[in-house]
């Protein structure tokens, strides 16, 4: 697990380099591990029009979904070279927890001060999610 969480790390540094942050020069990456094993990555990718801006974990999501994905995410990792323990955004967490497994926590990989990877849990920053009954 160990091994895994610093792959996923270190996957999420990689990728944002990627990141298209021209406007707030505030780049950041993730990546995304799904229950199958498949990993998937997303960067923000910015506009002119500032408010069209994606997310990092949104993209990774959006991409895991495209390949066919429903639901069974694990572990997602957040990276930004700007700022260490770069905590997702609401619109994010929510995200999240749309897609993770049923009565389980998703681990939330981050960087500590140290430059190491260290994980927290969804439930940590987002306690209660929007939901209806269908
Ligand atoms: N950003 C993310 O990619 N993920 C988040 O959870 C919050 C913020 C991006 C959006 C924007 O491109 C930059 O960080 C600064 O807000």
């Amino acid at each position: 697990m160990e091994k895994t969480i610093n792959e996923l790390f270190d996957e999420a540094k990689n990728v944002s380099k990627n990141s298209y942050s021209p406007y707030s020069k505030f780049p950041v990456g993730a990546c995304a591990l799904f229950e199958n094993g498949k990993k998937y990555y997303g960067v923000n990718v910015e506009n002119v029009s500032y408010g069209l801006t994606l997310c990092a974990e949104r993209n990774a999501l959006s991409n895991a979904i495209t390949q066919g994905e429903t639901s069974g995410l694990v572990a997602i990792a957040i990276y930004s070279p700007k700022q260490k323990m770069c905590v997702p955004c609401g619109a994010c967490l929510q995200w999240m927890a749309e897609f993770r497994r049923e009565n389980k926590d998703v681990t939330i990989i981050l960087e500590n001060d140290d430059g190491m990877a260290v994980t927290h849990v969804l439930s940590e920053f987002l306690p209660y999610n929007f939901k209806f009954d269908k």
